[in-house]
């Protein structure tokens, strides 16, 4: 997490302190860094330089105007997965004709208002799909550019719930219908074929996998360019790994330097969508230790930040670091399960963690960019944190921490008479 380093036993953000974002906003807040944001898109940017490529921010990693702001002044497109993200980048100052339109549940309304605003490319993974869209397209009188996700059946090695290229998967199409769908496509009057895209899976360590998946999508645009069916860019999806841990994924850098080499001589428009590696390690979640508890031989310190501030270690078992924002000297190191105050036995954060821990701490969890804030509830009635972006020494709220009339919002209570 190279913009979150310690100065003097204190954890910046930037050049901002932690604790001084803690002291302005409260806590649980999350904390994102303009410049590691900047850095992780250009890293893909530059290394595609000198070809014609798209690098689309799977926008479900976070969401946040202001993320999506940041990335947009850079030239970045966009990969959704509704309507939702969608009205989020054109908010945000998204070019819409760099967006992907992704996800097996396109509904109706979704795709006209994707048609309206004139995106670069639907990525269709069912028959039935192709269909709605054509369908859809036919009654809006124009026609609607396709992909089709193919599942290229190959296993990605990461955890089965966010293991996506296999033939058990519910994504894409498989390898071996592919053709026909192709062809299928081919003659439809309000589709026009321009893409192929998988997406094999999310936090691959290895590039192995993806070059595996791009020979068998190989094999599949020779089949199809020898019918005369001819596509022009082939989108590789996202998936590529971070370092949570111990893990030494390839740099974007290294990444693409490799898919380049397997597509010698192949000019296909490329398109990535990664979503993880942009902004995982470019954000943190600040919590704070409300009391320490000892039960049997466990310590327990319970943490103000929940399961439904950050859901990623109750759902996947997921592990991100948890530092201190301030160094302590004195004091003695034990191994503590933080948890939350959720009523919940899988509501922690991080289990048995060497820490010097006093109430009142101020913890940072690492790499907390992406999938945090994006999947937070309001489980047990709590608000979701607050966001902030630190650019270099300045502190921008970039999301209020939701109040209980928020919450409350639209229900409403049954007439007394009732
Ligand atoms: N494109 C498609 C079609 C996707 O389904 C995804 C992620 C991405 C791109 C971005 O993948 P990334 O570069 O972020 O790996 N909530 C889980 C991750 C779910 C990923 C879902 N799809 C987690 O917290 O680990």
């Amino acid at each position: 997490m190279d913009n979150f380093e310690y100065r003097n036993g204190r954890l910046h953000a930037e050049e901002v302190a932690l604790s001084r974002i803690a002291d302005e906003f409260g806590t649980p807040t999350y904390v994102y860094s303009r410049d590691a944001l900047e850095r992780a898109y250009l890293s893909y940017a530059q290394a595609l330089e000198g070809r014609d490529a798209l690098v689309c921010y799977a926008v479900k990693a976070n969401s946040n105007l202001a993320v999506l702001n940041v990335l947009a002044r850079l030239g970045a497109g966009f990969d959704i997965v509704s309507a939702g993200e969608l009205e989020r980048v054109l908010r945000a100052g998204g070019d819409p004709a760099k967006v992907v339109f992704s996800g097996v549940g396109k509904q109706p309304a979704e795709i006209r208002r994707a048609l309206e605003a004139g995106i670069l490319c639907f990525n269709i993974e069912s028959d039935a799909e192709l269909d709605r869209v054509n369908a859809v397209a036919g009654e809006m009188g124009v026609k609607a550019p396709v992909s089709f996700r193919v599942n290229p059946d190959v296993d990605a090695g990461t955890h089965p719930y966010i293991s996506t290229g296999l033939k058990e998967n519910k994504f894409g199409i498989a390898i071996e219908t592919a053709v026909d769908v192709y062809r299928r496509a081919a003659a439809l009057e309000h589709v026009e074929v321009v893409g192929m895209d998988c997406h094999i899976g999310s936090q691959l360590t290895e590039v192995s996998p993806f070059l595996d998946a791009i020979d068998r999508l190989l094999v599949l645009l020779d089949t199809l360019a020898a019918e005369g069916i001819r596509i022009h860019h082939l989108d590789l999806g996202g998936g590529l790994g971070v370092n949570y841990t111990d893990e030494t994924p390839p740099t974007p850098g290294e990444y693409i330097a490799q898919v380049l080499q397997k597509l010698e001589g192949r000019d296909y428009k490329l398109i990535f969508e990664p979503g993880r590696s942009i902004a995982a390690n470019a954000g943190v979640m600040l919590t704070r230790v409300e009391f320490l508890k000892q039960s049997g031989d466990k310590n327990f310190a319970i943490i103000d930040g929940a399961m439904n501030d950050l859901i990623r270690p109750s759902l996947y078992g997921a592990y991100q670091e948890i530092v201190p924002a301030e160094l302590r000297e004195e004091g003695e190191t034990q191994a503590w399960d933080l948890v939350g105050p959720v009523c919940e036995t899988g509501d922690f954060l991080g289990k048995d963690r060497q820490l010097n821990l006093q109430p009142g701490d101020l913890l940072a969890v690492c790499s907390a960019g992406a999938y945090g804030f994006v999947m937070a509830s309001n489980y047990n009635t709590r608000p979701r944190p607050a966001e902030v972006m630190v650019d270099d020494n300045k502190v921008y709220l970039v999301r209020e921490r939701e109040t209980l009339n928020d919450l409350m919002r639209g229900e409403q209570l049954l007439p007394a008479q009732s």
